[in-house]
């Protein structure tokens, strides 16, 4: 994987999935404070609109104009190609969190966390695996780099 402060001496285009959850909306702000376009993706079900507001606020109207928000959801690829198309880099933070939650029902999670994951690859295909920024650690990276490059 490339180091990220080399991906930040250029100006580029991040998909960042969960972008409006802790997570994501951090990210989206450390990525317009530094001058990044920022493509988000996210259907609120852990997150919330007022992380976004706040980013925006924190951040002003000029670095808010290079952030595009996607209301999608990583279960469904199109809406992750939707997401993904024109951009540069990848920050999947889509995810549901909380062993409860995945014991009391574990079929969401699956669909959140496995299926959203294989359909966040699938549409990223065509970025080479140092273009993916990874923050879960469970996948072996061998696997995450057969289905990023077709295999
Ligand atoms: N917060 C932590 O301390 C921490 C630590 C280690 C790992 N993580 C991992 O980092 C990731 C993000 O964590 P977080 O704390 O920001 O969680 P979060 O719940 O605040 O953010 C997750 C975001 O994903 C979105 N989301 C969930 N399902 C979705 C779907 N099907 N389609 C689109 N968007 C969807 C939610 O709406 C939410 O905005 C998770 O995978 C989490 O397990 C978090």
């Amino acid at each position: 994987m490339q180091d990220l402060s080399d991906l930040l001496r250029e100006a580029r285009t991040w998909c960042v999935t969960g972008a409006a959850g802790f997570i994501g909306s951090h990210l989206t702000e450390a990525l317009l404070r530094q001058g990044q376009s920022v493509v988000g993706l996210d259907n609120f079900a852990t997150g919330y609109r007022h992380n976004l507001d706040d980013v925006r606020q924190r951040v002003g109207e000029e670095a808010w104009g290079r952030f595009t928000f996607h209301e999608g959801d990583v279960r469904d690829l199109d809406d992750c190609r939707r997401a993904l198309a024109g951009c540069d880099v990848l920050l999947h933070q889509a995810a549901l969190g909380s062993v409860p939650r995945s014991i009391a029902d574990p079929l969401a999670t699956h669909a959140a966390n496995v299926d959203g994951f294989v359909n966040v690859l699938v549409a990223a295909r065509r970025l080479t695996e140092d273009r993916m920024v990874r923050i879960r650690d469970q996948i072996p990276d061998g696997v995450v780099r057969e289905i990023a490059a077709g295999a």
